[in-house]
């Protein structure tokens, strides 16, 4: 069942009911102002740290769920409605939700009155508008009450929910005209407050919920919408919230829009106060202004919109697969973006206050955007390699505002350091740009201790050479990719977090997925090494390699898939020896990927198993058979119930790893096949079975073994993207960036047809072809570049030279 539909023309998802299985969210902003925004105009904002410096109010877990945004609420002769059905529910004549790129218009009718909301964060400015535009569409003069709603948070969204104590006295507001100020804290010479404005003078405003809502009330039936008119209460303490109230009328035919701003200031050192104490409101005057009049409102959305237009040309695909293009064009690079700005702090299912940004996890993302802001992914790897300690080690998260390591996680997952180098020659091999490995670095966030980036990626490959187990294979420390993978785990009592105890080295406990990752990366690092000219460097790096490679395929081969892992005990896990989890689908994926075993016809067996022993038709779950009972030795993963998370869901984020795998190997049916399988828009007419947004991908979906088989959870911020639009654009459809150009290797159903590519490459535009003539599913005979036949796969990229037309002739 469907409930809504792409228009791929406008890159809009439109979703035609609010009630959707789940809110369906999108996020507005593109530099430090972020909101989330459901189908129901719920969610929040925030200033770079949706923890420290929350601006608006949500309460996860909330019943009914997603209650608390940003609402209007119309009184009509005593018919209350929002235009986005929450918080009152009345039913709507009408309802659309057109989710954009970085914009959400909401659209709907009760008694011929239309409401339309278009929300946005402009590029430039530090705030989010909410423009509505109501029209009376019958055929008498209408006179109804119009209110707005946001509920602001007083700050730290952490201190909000649990220090009443203090919170309930310190609220403070200020009402000027028609901006309501949330002050709250500036008396201790903080250099920041919030504002909600309107264009257009109100009748009237609220500003303490308890007055807006009256006692015992919630905000599906405030008191001042029901007596149709507002209180001009000042808040002082308890909940400052900001509400506008008009009185408007429309004749027959007639439309009106106000502009809603909701901004963040922080003044600059010297124009903290205007005296001490008080507010400079000369910041947010020149902000509201630049939104005042529906003509700049409507520009700044036009210039968004180019933006993004802008930013998505840099990679499109035209093939006969309609799903694919929308994906490959619009949505998968959205939210690779988002996963830029989010890491895995804000969503509908990461509360903002927990996970900051993931050292493993932004590494990854990066692998998605690193083509759309060269720029940012440049600043944002420097700022992830300041939190590596000087012995390789990282810390596992870090704070976006402050962009220091979480110290209560502290380190010891022993992938982290690795992934360092994946994003480091992802982003060489798009830009061109070597100077950052000679760019200085802090070690733990500490000036005085810095060495090169080039330095940093020594230590990365140097921690996994120095950290390796009884059988070569690398420690896996407190986890690998695979977080709840507690191998070292043995002393959890209960309430004890499975993340926070065991020791982060050692005992013994081997990682076969790391080793895979140390081939493939340790590879990358050599290859670096190489074009630098450190050939004694890069010889070191191959010789590890090459151990690591014969350490797999001698202790790490279980004899139809590679082992998972060997335990504290030096007991192997993922092996047929288990009784349960006997397979695993992470060193398959990243084995082969990574090349192990492929000439001596291993790969090909090991994803032969995971077809037969983990397929299911909603994706390739994690592990076989599920963990029944809790295993002291294995940690957290055993502790989920069967067939979610890690215990046997299907864990979107490798499934693009095993349809890389399946194209090195050369299967271009069976690795579109997995790619189908997760992909949202493919899932778009099971959306009541998988239940989150079709435009986007989950982190997981419920394995076999569980209840609801085919239900996802933990959408958006998620490995997938990046895995995922690395699979579809380099492997599948084989446009590989690469030091000294693009390399061209498809790897496609053999039905697959002919298809166009275009790809910025460093300033340059490439228009590629591929004529699949004689229905392969790999290699390559031929490819022109601007009507000459070059020798291989690789375009060598010409300095200064802006277009290229490329046809490729598979076969
Ligand atoms: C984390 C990842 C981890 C994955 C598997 C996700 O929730 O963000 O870092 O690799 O779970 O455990």
């Amino acid at each position: 069942m469907k409930f809504g539909f792409f228009d791929d023309n406008e890159k809009e998802y439109v979703i035609t009911t609010p009630k959707t299985p789940l809110p369906w969210i999108n996020y507005l902003g593109s530099n430090d102002f972020f909101s989330l925004y459901s189908n129901t105009s719920g969610g929040y904002s925030f200033y770079k740290d949706a923890k420290l410096l929350r601006l608006t109010r949500y309460r996860y877990n909330n019943i009914p769920t997603d209650n608390g945004g940003k609402y209007f609420y119309i009184n009509e002769n005593g018919t209350i409605w929002n235009p986005g059905w929450q918080p009152v529910k009345a039913e709507l004549d009408s309802y659309e939700c057109r989710h954009g790129l970085g914009y959400s218009k909401i659209t709907s009718s009760k008694n011929q009155l239309e409401a339309s909301v278009t929300a946005f964060v402009p590029l430039n400015d530090n705030c989010e508008i909410n423009q509505l535009i109501l029209t009376n569409h019958s055929n008498e003069k209408k006179t109804f009450s119009l209110f707005s709603y946001i509920e602001f948070c007083l700050w730290n969204a952490v201190d909000d929910m649990t220090n009443f104590q203090r919170n309930l006295s310190i609220g403070e507001v200020e009402v000027e005209d028609s901006v309501i100020y949330h002050k709250t804290e500036y008396r201790e010479r903080r250099n920041h407050y919030a504002y909600f404005s309107a264009n257009e003078k109100p009748d009237g405003f609220d500003t303490s919920r308890d007055a807006f809502l009256g006692s015992y009330r919630g905000i599906d039936h405030p008191q001042v919408v029901e007596q149709n008119t507002s209180s001009n209460s000042i808040a002082s303490g308890w909940s400052p919230i900001a509400s506008h109230y008009f009185n408007l009328t429309l004749e027959p035919g007639e439309s009106k829009g106000i502009v809603f701003v909701l901004g963040y200031i922080e003044n600059k050192e010297e124009e903290k106060w205007e005296s001490p104490g008080i507010i400079n409101k000369a910041p947010a005057k020149t902000v509201i202004e630049r939104y005042f009049t529906d003509e700049k409102v409507t520009t700044a959305l036009h210039e968004l919109k180019e933006y993004w237009k802008h930013l998505l040309s840099n990679y499109s695909v035209e093939s006969k697969e309609p799903k694919l293009n929308r994906m490959v064009n619009i949505w998968n690079q959205y939210q690779c973006m988002v996963t830029f700005n989010m890491s895995r702090s804000a969503s509908y299912f990461e509360s903002g206050t927990g996970r900051g940004m993931g050292f493993r996890d932004s590494c990854q993302d990066l692998l998605g955007f690193v083509h759309l802001i060269p720029d940012r992914a440049r600043e944002r790897i420097l700022d992830i390699a300041s939190t590596q300690f000087e012995d390789g080690s990282a810390y596992h998260q870090y704070q976006p505002l402050t962009k220091k390591g979480n110290l209560d996680i502290g380190s010891g997952f022993n992938d982290d350091p690795l992934w360092l180098i994946a994003c480091v020659s992802a982003y060489i091999k798009e830009t061109g740009d070597f100077s950052i490995l000679a760019e200085l670095v802090p070690f733990d966030n500490d000036k005085t201790n810095s060495a090169t980036l080039f330095e940093h990626l020594k230590r990365s490959l140097n921690y996994t050479i120095t950290h390796l187990g009884p059988h070569k294979l690398p420690l896996i420390g407190r986890a690998d990719w695979n977080d709840c993978l507690n191998l070292n785990c043995f002393s959890k009592e209960p309430g004890e977090s499975f993340q926070t105890t065991g020791p982060s080295e050692g005992p013994i406990a081997e990682s076969v997925f790391i080793a895979g990752m140390f081939v493939k990366y340790g590879k990358e690092y050599a290859s670096i090494c190489h074009e630098l000219g450190d050939y004694d460097e890069e010889k070191r790096a191959l010789l590890a390699v090459d151990e690591m490679y014969d350490a797999v395929l001698q202790s790490g081969w279980d004899g139809d898939w590679f082992l998972r892992a060997y335990d504290a005990a030096s007991e192997k896990v993922g092996s047929k020896e288990c009784s349960e989890g006997q397979i695993f689908i992470e060193p398959q994926g990243f084995c082969v990927l990574a090349g192990i075993g492929v000439k001596e016809g291993l790969a090909q067996k090991a994803l032969d198993s995971v077809k037969e022993r983990l397929d299911t038709k909603y994706g390739i779950m994690l592990l076989q058979p599920a963990y029944t009972k809790y295993y002291l030795n294995l940690g957290e993963i055993s502790s989920y119930p069967p067939g979610y998370k890690e215990n046997a869901g299907i864990f979107c984020h490798n499934n693009p790893w095993v349809s890389i795998a399946e194209t090195v190997i050369g299967r271009g049916d069976r690795a579109f096949e997995i790619y189908k399988k997760t992909c949202p828009a493919y899932l778009e007419d099971i959306s009541e079975i998988h239940r989150t947004e079709p435009y986007v991908y989950s982190q997981m979906i419920a394995g076999a073994d569980a209840a609801f088989h085919g239900e996802a959870k933990n959408s958006w911020l998620t490995g997938t993207a990046a895995w995922t639009f690395v699979n579809v654009s380099q492997f599948i459809l084989g446009i590989k960036p690469d030091y000294k150009g693009l390399i061209v290797d498809p790897c496609v159903p053999s039905n697959f047809g002919n298809y166009t590519v275009k790809r910025v490459f460093r300033d340059a535009e490439y228009f590629i072809t591929v004529k699949n003539l004689d229905s392969v599913q790999k290699g390559v005979k031929k490819i022109i570049v601007d009507g000459v036949e070059i020798e291989g796969n690789l375009i060598p990229f010409e300095e200064g030279k802006t277009t290229y037309q490329v046809t490729v002739f598979m076969g």
